[in-house]
């Protein structure tokens, strides 16, 4: 063995017993020879240490909206840590913090009123769910401690976004929760309706007014959706969906949260699915694609609503008694803030939509394989079923497993993927800037891998 090869295994090696990878097992990793290690990354392209190519199909779990290896942003993150590398936002507030605020108020929906900071995804949650609590309790209803979240949906993992989790197919809620309960499921029709081909993961707004009439209106503090659906199966509900969620939140003085997380930022088409969908959250949660990943970093914006009731209230309990350390991190807001105006600058969200189109086509052109079950989304956000039934799994003896060997397939077919609730769905989500012969050899890779894959079903 070279002295390279020696060290690729030494670090693999050091990858499995010294980091621990979330949602994945150590001797999975261990029987791999270790995970694929990154190197570098530029465009939709990344190379593992070994020098190999990897076409990035789900933009860095989802975040990679401007592509790898944008100098721009790194020049913007440099600029800010030799003037200021840190300053807290708890009483202090620094220029890349307040423009960025200002510039997320401009770009979303008009009712949206204040911006709050934390380090990610689950911790944007976890801000709007206390406070949907508090502007309850500050409203005198204390008792509305009941969120209702759609089946398969994954908000977080913090104890908070945990409970908001509708049975995610790779989530233990069941061993993390135990009393702290507020979350309720609205589950999915019976298989062969709703929202998904294989309609089996996803509740729509006659399943939330169903769990809210079950469980009481007066009870109910908010629903949390990605209006998407994405980690649902990327069941894509149309927008009277969550325009009829919005009327139901209305009819019964509940609040409702949208999470952006994935889809915000220009991947849906629109600079976020609400203006999409045309519908005024009363909060709005971002992460991802909010510094395409440069720097991490979180947002939850408050609606004038939430906000006036903090106003109107009396001093004693309308301080908002939350904040972390590093939310409005001055140098990931700058970053953040050149990210967007690339977004803007580069006309990301109408290419998505353009691109989209094509990808979708791109997608069904695959019907002809014998795996292949659905593809649907919106934009550049996209989720291909395939396999569905256990049934139909031959040798691999589930779907899940079948498509867990195609994932691995793939990536050594030089695709990086990621599969979602139930397991069967391959979340699709490439950074915004992909070109279309770029989209051509993400197809062709994933044909390749079907042809492989209907090979090992037929057996
Ligand atoms: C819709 C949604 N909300 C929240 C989160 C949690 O974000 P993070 O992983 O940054 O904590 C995710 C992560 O994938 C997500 O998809």
């Amino acid at each position: 063995m070279s002295t390279l090869s020696l060290e690729i295994t030494d670090l693999k090696q050091k990858a499995v017993h010294a980091l621990w990878l979330p949602f994945s097992r150590a001797s999975d990793l261990e029987a791999e020879g270790g995970p694929v290690v990154i190197d570098h990354g530029k465009g939709v392209w990344l190379w593992d240490i070994q020098g190999k190519r990897y076409l990035d199909g789900v933009g860095a779990l989802e975040a990679m909206a401007i592509g790898h290896g944008r100098t721009e942003l790194v020049e913007v993150a440099t600029r800010q840590m030799r003037k200021l590398a840190f300053l807290d936002v708890f009483r202090y507030a620094s220029q890349p913090a307040i423009e960025l605020a200002d510039t997320l108020l401009d770009i979303s929906p008009p009712n949206m009123a204040r911006v709050f900071f934390a380090p990610g995804g689950s911790e944007a949650v976890e801000t709007a769910l206390k406070l949907a609590f508090q502007y309850h309790y500050l409203r005198g209803e204390p008792q509305r401690r009941k969120v209702i979240c759609r089946q398969g949906a994954y908000h977080g993992v913090t104890f908070g976004a945990m409970n908001c989790d509708g049975r995610y197919h790779a989530t233990r809620t069941d061993i993390y929760l135990g009393d702290v309960r507020f979350g309720e499921i609205a589950m999915g029709p019976a298989k062969g309706a709703g929202w998904g081909k294989s309609a089996r993961h996803t509740a729509g707004a006659a399943e939330f007014r169903q769990k809210v009439m079950e469980i009481g209106p007066d009870r109910v503090a908010a629903i949390i959706v990605d209006p998407v659906a994405t980690a649902s199966a990327v069941a894509t509900p149309p927008a009277s969906d969550f325009q009829e969620l919005r009327a139901l939140c209305d009819e019964f003085g509940m609040l409702l949260i949208a999470d952006e997380v994935i889809a915000g930022f220009a991947r849906s088409g629109r600079m976020f699915v609400s203006q999409l969908y045309d519908v005024q959250p009363d909060f709005l949660t971002l992460s991802k694609a909010l510094s395409s990943g440069y720097m991490p970093i979180g947002a939850t914006l408050v609606s004038q609503k939430v906000i006036d009731v903090f106003n109107n209230t009396h001093p004693a309990d309308n301080i908002f008694t939350h904040g972390h350390t590093y939310g409005g991190h001055p140098v990931a807001c700058a970053v953040a803030l050149e990210n967007i105006r690339i977004l803007e600058r580069e006309g990301l969200a109408d290419r998505a939509a353009q691109m989209g189109e094509y990808f979708q086509r791109g997608l069904e052109s695959l019907g002809n394989h014998t795996s292949y079950v659905d593809a649907r989304g919106v934009g550049m956000l996209r989720g291909l079923e395939l396999v569905g039934d256990d049934e139909r799994a031959g040798a691999f003896g589930s779907a899940r497993a079948a498509c867990l060997w195609l994932r691995k397939r793939l990536r050594d077919l030089g695709l990086i993927t990621l599969t979602i609730h139930p397991g069967t769905v391959f979340l699709l989500a490439p950074p915004l800037i992909i070109e279309r012969a770029e989209i051509d050899a993400l197809i062709e890779i994933l044909d390749r891998g079907l042809h492989e894959l209907d090979q090992a079903l037929a057996g």
